[in-house]
């Protein structure tokens, strides 16, 4: 201290230092203060509501056949985020486009995992790009499986292998499939169409990914193809093989359908590991890709920065069964659905022809550029997307760290299911959502097309995790359409009653009906056999 009267000394450079010490320390003890109350806060709020569980089974049984209806109905009661448990699992389900942009969309990453499930790590080797977990290296891994698709499918312009490339090969299959079907109804008979259906859209996939396609009479490649309704029912959401693991233990139907899981993945990456062991000994590293392949093994092994992607050898036969496997059993259902929608609604099918008839004539086949002349095909189709809503779930999502949505703490790893059949069937949005009718996509005059509307039909889902296939699939949907209105006849069978009733998987699969086919007069054919784009080859391998 200084005498009094004394001069004033300068506290000294000791004391100085001290008292700076205790200011910092106050700040940084508030800092931690402050810290510890957020996350006090974020742990105290609390999880999303929902319906009380059963010990062991928690929710399981309240599912019911079609889970997407029973979230739609428990959103009427708990709000569009809700909390479930399945067995082990706890599940947050979303509904709603609000809901579901603000979580797919503006914490993206967030909700962009996938669940840690057994049956996952099954799926095409492991190295899944659509069941994979969310990293670094599945970013890289799905960035070059939707550069190379959209190069061989809609891509225009220099650099891609060309747009019609895809045209030539839906067109060529469309005509192998109206021979099956005008064959099958021969002598006033009626045919199941979907086994037709599903050889065609496979056979898109197989010529764009290897350069082959198959006939629709070769019974390995149809069984191949016949087993993939199993593996829907498995990875759908509410498929119980993940939720409830001690049914591994003992027999019992889940674990046979888990075992028919493992055999049926083995048995489609077995197929595709053998084409590509094929492509491997002809690649030529820098060359023309001859299909998706050549493409993706130059992308992931050859091509620059190569290496450092790490997705070097299993990645490249795990992304082709994706985008094999992926790519024809969605498109095959719903063209079965379209097919079954023009059944019902004849007066709109005998439009849809009058429109082919004035817009693309009679002198040749409709192509991807008539798409913007037809502006009812295209609402017919984008009401059947909507009104089937047949991935009514997307693939389950899990959280990839803890994370705050509407007020509501959801833990890191949590399962998430997506709604998308909520979203196409709310009435705040669309006007008489239980009504088929396209023309709520078209002006009055019917003659425009609503293209923002039709964007709000949620089936590719939204976000990181969003089909990367969309544009393809919108495309071949098109044009097989338009291909079987234009040249073909269709009649129901008198003895059935067509329904919406369906059976559940991760897709939603029309409950199988028949149907007749005779050509129209007159008209052109589309390539087939040797006319068909150059390298697709015949048969098996
Ligand atoms: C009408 C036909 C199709 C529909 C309705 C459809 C729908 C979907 C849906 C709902 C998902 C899950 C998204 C999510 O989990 O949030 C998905 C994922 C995926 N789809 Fe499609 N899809 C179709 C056609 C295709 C085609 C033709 C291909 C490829 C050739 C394809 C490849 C994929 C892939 C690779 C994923 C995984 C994406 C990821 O996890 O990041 N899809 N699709």
């Amino acid at each position: 201290m200084g005498e009094p009267g004394g001069p004033v000394r300068e506290p000294a450079p000791l004391l100085q230092g001290a008292v700076r010490l205790l200011l910092l320390a106050c700040l940084a003890g508030l800092l931690l203060c402050l810290w510890w109350a957020r996350r006090r806060g974020a742990r105290r709020a609390k999880g999303p509501p929902g319906p009380a569980g059963w010990p062991l089974l928690g929710n399981v049984l309240q599912l019911g056949r079609l889970p997407h209806l029973t979230f739609c109905e428990l959103a009427r009661r708990y709000g569009d985020v809700f909390g479930l448990r399945l067995g082990v699992r706890a599940v947050v389900v979303l509904n709603g486009e609000a809901a579901i942009r603000r979580a797919l969309v503006q914490r993206g990453g967030l909700f962009a995992g996938r669940p840690d499930f057994p049956s996952f790590r099954l799926v095409s080797g492991g190295r899944s790009v659509a069941f994979g977990r969310y990293t670094e290296r599945w970013r890289a891994q799905r960035r070059v499986a939707q550069a190379t698709l959209r190069a061989f499918s809609t891509a225009a312009g220099a650099g891609a292998p060309s747009k019609r490339l895809l045209e030539q090969h839906v067109a060529a299959e469309a005509q192998e499939l109206i021979d099956g079907l005008v064959a099958r109804s021969r002598g006033g008979a009626f045919a199941d169409p979907a086994p037709l259906l599903t050889v065609a859209n496979a056979n898109v996939m197989c010529a764009l990914c290897f350069g082959q396609r198959y006939g629709h009479d070769d019974a390995e490649f149809r069984a191949l193809l016949g087993r993939n309704d199993r593996f829907g029912q498995t990875v759908a959401a509410g498929s119980l093989v993940d939720v409830l693991p001690w049914l591994q233990a003992f027999p019992n139907p889940v674990r046979r359908v888990f075992r028919d899981f493992q055999a049926l993945n083995r048995e489609l990456h077995d197929f595709v590991r053998a084409k590509v062991a094929q492509h491997r000994r002809t690649f030529l590293p820098g060359a023309s890709p001859r299909h998706i392949s050549d493409a993706i093994l130059e992308r992931m092994e050859h091509g620059p920065g190569a290496q450092q992607q790490g997705l070097a050898g299993d990645y490249v036969e795990g992304t082709l069964t994706d985008l094999f496997g992926a790519g024809q059993d969605t498109t095959s259902t719903a063209l079965a659905w379209v097919l079954l929608l023009l059944l019902k609604h004849p007066a709109l099918r005998r439009q849809l022809q009058q429109d082919l008839d004035r817009v693309v004539g009679r002198a040749r086949l409709p192509t991807a550029d008539d798409r913007a002349a037809l502006p009812r095909l295209e609402a017919f189709l984008y009401e059947t997307l909507r009104y089937s809503s047949f991935v009514p779930l997307t693939i389950p999502h899990a959280t990839t760290a803890d994370v705050l949505l509407d007020g509501f703490h959801i833990p890191k790893d949590t399962v998430v299911f997506v709604n998308q059949w909520s979203v196409n069937h709310d009435r705040l949005r669309w006007k008489d959502p239980h009504v088929f009718d396209p023309a709520r996509f078209l002006d009055a005059r019917q003659e425009t097309l609503d293209r923002d509307l039709a964007c709000r039909v949620l089936v590719f889902s939204l976000g990181q995790r969003r089909c990367i296939g969309d544009q393809l699939a919108k495309l071949q949907l098109f044009l097989f359409t338009a291909i079987l209105l234009h040249q073909c006849e269709v009649e129901a069978n008198p003895a059935e009653q067509l329904t919406m009733d369906c059976e559940h998987g991760l897709a939603l699969k029309p409950r199988p009906y028949t149907v007749a086919v005779r050509r129209r007069g007159g008209p052109p054919q589309a390539p087939r056999g040797e006319e068909r784009p150059a390298g697709v080859a015949g048969g098996p391998s």
